[in-house]
């Protein structure tokens, strides 16, 4: 697992259906990173207050959420259990108000979300069961708003990894720790995210990318047997790349499923 020490995580062991994760351990998170917003304290600075709920997060069991430790052990069985088909990933939102959004994505597995930024938002997530690819870049310079379709800008590739229910919560900032991020699912799996302050369009927008694709070069394409051109090759841990607007594919989607655990408020 390859991890840039940018990206700031906190170091703790596995956690998933922890004894400790007593039914006040989601409410705890939730209260603590509220009372932080409401502060204005929920960013890079304040690495105290960061750390605490990094700490806090790790130990939120499963079974709070509404899911099954044998999850971690079997993650197809969570599929099952999840009702998760086809490539449709599915949100289960736990609370959301003009401040945060608090949720769990869950993902079949093949499924992508694929790379989108944070505009001036810090996130929290959490593996909870199973296996996925995150990789995250932040913008060398931040492009401004709004952004266009067409014009590539500069991003570093700070993280790339493959994380497991044993991993630590992640946490990325408005300018740093990999605010634009793309998650493929390696097998079924669910995250824990917590979102402050929430996309709020058409000032905040959840804006997706892809890495920006060379001029196609026929001649080149002849000589591999008449194939279109390939995408460019994926770039090495802080490599700077060009990035640049896309639509996502209609297979993309994102639906709605009712959340089985433990209301926070
Ligand atoms: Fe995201």
């Amino acid at each position: 697992m390859q991890q840039n020490g940018t990206f700031a995580s906190y170091n703790q062991t596995s956690s998933s259906g922890g004894s400790s994760g007593s039914s006040s351990t989601l409410q705890a998170f939730f209260s603590s990173a509220k009372a932080a917003v409401l502060r204005g304290g929920l960013n890079e600075t304040n690495t105290e207050t960061v750390n605490s709920l990094l700490r806090l997060m790790s130990h939120i069991s499963l079974e709070e959420l509404g899911l099954d430790p044998d999850m971690v052990q079997d993650p197809f069985l969570g599929a099952l259990k999840l009702h998760l088909r086809d490539s449709r990933i599915k949100y289960m939102r736990i609370y959301e108000d003009h401040t945060l959004t608090f949720g769990l994505f869950c993902f079949p597995a093949g499924a992508t979300i694929p790379l989108h930024n944070h505009p001036g938002m810090t996130v929290f997530s959490r593996l909870l069961f199973g296996r996925l690819r995150v990789s995250a870049f932040d913008w060398v310079v931040q492009p401004p708003e709004p952004i266009t379709e067409g014009s590539g800008h500069r991003a570093q590739l700070v993280y790339d990894a493959t994380v497991e229910a044993s991993s630590p919560p992640l946490v990325l900032f408005p300018a740093s720790g990999g605010n634009l991020h793309e998650f493929t699912a390696e097998t079924p799996c669910a995250v824990l995210d917590l979102l402050t302050p929430p996309y709020e369009p058409p000032t905040r927008n959840c804006t997706y990318y892809r890495l920006q694709r060379p001029p196609m070069v026929w001649p080149v394409a002849r000589s591999a047997g008449g194939r279109a051109p390939v995408g460019p090759p994926l770039p090495a841990l802080g490599e700077v790349v060009e990035l640049e607007v896309f639509e996502p594919p209609d297979s993309f989607e994102v639906v709605s499923g009712l959340y089985p655990g433990d209301p926070v408020s």
